[in-house]
């Protein structure tokens, strides 16, 4: 079977039982600040799966492109990949489990024809949240699959939430047993041991999870589905490697024709290539261009990976490009908007490549020394004047690693790989100390790379930079503790400041907001810096952006008595006023949605 007879198959099966076929959304939804990519078909349909209406209905069925950048490492393998397509169908608010599940066998086992023995299934066991899935097991049963080959498991397998808040709820896995031989006698779905493969993901999303972290019914009970293409057509043809379907092939053969080289001989660099390229791809072609910020910097990771294998292959400049036309190639049929942006996307693609010259040159310098220190065990001797490229035998240097960035702009997760293909250790906690420490001699850099929004930092920016601290602390004291910066914007006009919240403010909250800044600013408060370690700073309760993204040591800005009574604490590399005084009065000018659960507020100073 070809993978246009799947998708074909799953969209005409699912429209027999009275679902609406809609398209795939972008992988970049504009008005969702709070995601990079679509990770799943659910996505896009949040605000229906928490009960507002869809134009095409309660049935919905589709072919969703997807983005999961949190396997980059694994990709290489037989099945990870970064970019992926997912069959699902839905109900929202219609059928629930009694249709769901039957129908689900009925297509996997008449219309693609599986024999019934080669599925197990898993259903939720059931904790505090919500009850053990009997009905879901009990349906299983029904349909022939039997007792033994029903499992239940926990919140770790079977619930599924999109992410930390919104809709979920417990699911039931299928999986296909490919070898039939277990592993060892506690072998289960789930283990990935390289027997069941997870071809089919059924939610019964009846939940929402709200900002707090508890849980309220949905008015509505919801189906959410999610079959992978790759995996499912891989197994249809009896295939243990994703890379040899059509979705892969063609372009593997591409990469073959133009380095001359084998993929039985490169496995892993030549999945990898086809991988991040074909990624690249669809992400250009949704209007992402290379940076270094969010999206962009996924997209500029990618690629740069890609050159990076296809460098250590020998290939000549600008082969990216005829790798990438062999991507379009295959996918324009189900795609046409890759033909229509073509240009655009291997003009995009020639002039990443062109910037990377450089660098990926001194990467493989960098590769080159590293590998003569650790054969030589140089500690000492190998590095720059004052830094040596190992800090200890073993363990390659972060501070080095930082040098390098900051003179040759050689990028700091790809000389992590060439650490890791060394087979040493790399030192990240020097890393982070070196780029603090960085930031305190520069004072206008700022922590995470997504607090952003700062491009210049003039007085007035400045002044709008501390309005920000103070907007947020004045936001969480009128609306609550689950109020968390989304994403900011500062220019010499305004300030933008996007926040997590359920509903539109009242006119009353603006008004009290807008009060409480002014006070603070007419208090004159002391606006304090100091460097200390991240957990005493969130055991303090200052407010981080994305915690995980902060060093050990990080910066720290106070507005109020940094000992005693203050208004506001927060993770940040500054600039910042001296005094809260000197921003002079705050009027909020614009409050409106800026997505799902986010509200956006605009600031200018009188
Ligand atoms: N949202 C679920 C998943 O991604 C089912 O589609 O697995």
């Amino acid at each position: 079977m070809t993978s246009a007879d799947l998708r074909e198959k799953y969209l005409k099966f699912f429209e027999k039982k009275g679902h609406k076929i809609i398209p795939s959304a972008s992988l970049v939804l504009e008005n969702d600040p709070s995601t990079l990519f679509v990770s799943a078909g659910m996505q896009p349909l949040v605000p229906y799966l928490l009960g507002q209406q869809h134009s095409a209905g309660t049935r919905l069925v589709n072919v969703q492109k997807c983005i999961r950048t949190g396997d980059i490492d694994e990709v290489g393998d037989t099945f990870h990949h970064t970019f992926f397509e997912m069959l699902g169908n839905w109900s929202l608010g219609d059928y629930f489990k009694q249709e769901s599940i039957p129908w689900s066998f009925e297509f996997l086992t008449r219309e693609l024809d599986i024999s019934p023995d080669k599925l197990s299934v898993s259903v939720f066991a059931g904790d505090g949240d919500a009850p053990r899935d009997e009905e879901a097991a009990e349906l299983w049963k029904s349909v022939g699959i039997p007792a033994a080959r029903i499992y239940y498991f926990g919140k770790e397998d079977n619930w599924w939430a999109a992410g930390a808040t919104g809709p979920c709820g417990p699911d039931t896995e299928i999986f296909y047993d490919v070898t039939g031989k277990p592993c060892s006698p506690d072998c289960r779905p789930g283990d990935n041991c390289g027997r069941y493969f997870e071809i089919w993901n059924n939610v019964f999303m009846v939940y929402n999870r709200r900002d707090d972290g508890t849980l309220e019914e949905l008015p509505k009970k919801n189906v959410d589905t999610g079959m992978g293409l790759e995996r499912t057509i891989a197994v249809l043809n009896g295939l243990n490697d994703n890379y040899k379907s059509d979705l892969f092939l063609p372009i593997i053969n591409k990469i073959e024709e133009v380095t001359g080289k084998k993929y039985e001989e490169n496995i892993k660099p030549l999945r990898r290539i086809a991988d991040h390229i074909r990624a690249s791809v669809f992400i250009i072609s949704d209007s992402v261009e290379p940076s270094n910020m969010a999206r962009g910097y996924v997209l500029r990771r990618l690629v740069r990976r890609a050159l990076r294998f296809l460098h250590k292959l020998e290939a000549e400049s600008q082969t990216v490009l005829k790798i990438a036309e062999s991507v379009i190639d295959n996918y324009s049929p189900i795609y046409p908007e890759l033909k229509a942006n073509s240009e655009h996307i291997l003009k995009v693609l020639g002039e990443e490549e062109k910037k990377f010259e450089e660098p990926i040159n001194d990467l493989e310098l960098y590769k080159q020394d590293l590998q003569a220190a650790i054969e030589y065990q140089l500690i000492k001797k190998i590095g720059t004047d004052r830094v040596p490229i190992l800090s200890k035998p073993g363990i390659a240097s972060g501070k080095y690693v930082f040098e390098n960035y900051q003179s040759y702009g050689v990028p700091p997760d790809l000389a992590q790989d060439i650490v890791e293909e060394l087979g040493i250790k790399f030192d990240e906690k020097e890393l982070e100390q070196a780029m603090v420490e960085h930031q305190e001699k520069s004072r206008t850099a700022s922590v995470g790379m997504f607090k952003g929004g700062l491009a210049t930092t003039g007085e007035t920016e400045t002044k709008y930079h501390t309005a920000t601290h103070l907007l947020q602390a004045a936001l969480r004291h009128v609306l609550g503790d689950h109020v968390h910066q989304m994403g900011s914007n500062i220019t010499s006009e305004r300030l933008r400041f996007d926040f997590s919240n359920p509903k539109a403010l009242s006119s009353q909250e603006i008004e009290l907001i807008s009060e409480l800044v002014n006070q603070k600013i007419v208090e004159d408060l002391l606006v304090t810096r100091e460097v200390i370690s991240k957990d005493k700073a969130l055991a303090e309760g200052t407010l981080a952006f994305f915690k995980e993204k902060y060093p050990d040591e990080v910066l720290v800005y106070t507005i109020g008595n940094p000992g005693g009574e203050w208004f506001s604490k927060e993770l940040c590399g500054g600039p910042h006023v001296g005094h809260t005084g000197e921003i002079g009065r705050v009027t909020i000018t614009k409050e409106e949605s800026a997505g799902m659960g986010v509200r956006r507020i605009y600031i200018k100073i009188a």
